[in-house]
């Protein structure tokens, strides 16, 4: 149940609901309350976090697979990286803007950069961009980084540390993995080690 003050987007909620896993879905919320709270502590817009968090993964899709997100870019002339052509996954934040555009109506430019934006994030983000990044690590579902306590705290209190050492995890459990790593992690992780 979504409380009233959220009515405006009830039919996102809803069509969502229908067609993420629910184990995606549960996220989503997570990073939309986890989004707001962080928008009261840095006087950014709580209506637009609340929506960049529940829309970040918007075309992650129960029956969406590769072919969806190359295809979707290809349509749109969005243009695809190297690396996003070996892991078309990665375009789910490209892919999701223009849901959330086309779907959902949504053309707020602040709120659909968030959710391009989302996945290893970029130099010189936004409030708003920075705060979704954030909140995708820490929303209350996520269990897996050791360090989740300490970057919780960290993200009411220094929010480009928090880009920081995030960028940090998720470089060092790509490496460990063996996994490609997208250039734009690193210079993320580059730009925010100087804040
Ligand atoms: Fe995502
Ligand atoms: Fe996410």
């Amino acid at each position: 149940m979504i409380p009233n003050y959220y009515g405006d987007y009830k039919y996102i909620i809803d069509d969502l609901e229908k067609i993420q896993k629910d184990s995606r879905h549960i996220h989503s919320l997570g990073v939309a309350f986890t989004a707001v709270s962080l928008a009261m502590k840095y006087e950014c817009d709580l209506n637009k976090a609340f929506l960049a968090g529940i829309l970040h993964d918007c075309a992650k899709l129960k029956d969406f697979d590769d072919k969806n997100y190359i295809n979707i870019c290809e349509e749109k002339n969005i243009s695809i990286t190297d690396y996003e052509h070996k892991n078309p996954f990665m375009l789910h934040g490209k892919v999701g803007a223009i849901i959330a555009k086309e779907k959902y109506k949504i053309e707020d430019e602040e709120v659909l950069s968030a959710v391009i934006n989302h996945i290893v994030g970029k130099p010189s983000m936004t409030l708003l961009e920075k705060i979704i990044f954030i909140a995708d690590y820490i929303e209350p579902g996520r269990t897996q980084a050791s360090n989740l306590a300490y970057l919780r705290k960290l993200a009411f209190e220094d929010p480009d540390a928090c880009v920081y050492e995030i960028s940090v995890n998720v470089i060092n459990y790509l490496k460990s993995i063996n996994a490609d790593i997208d250039e734009r992690a690193f210079e993320t992780l580059e730009y925010y080690k100087k804040r």
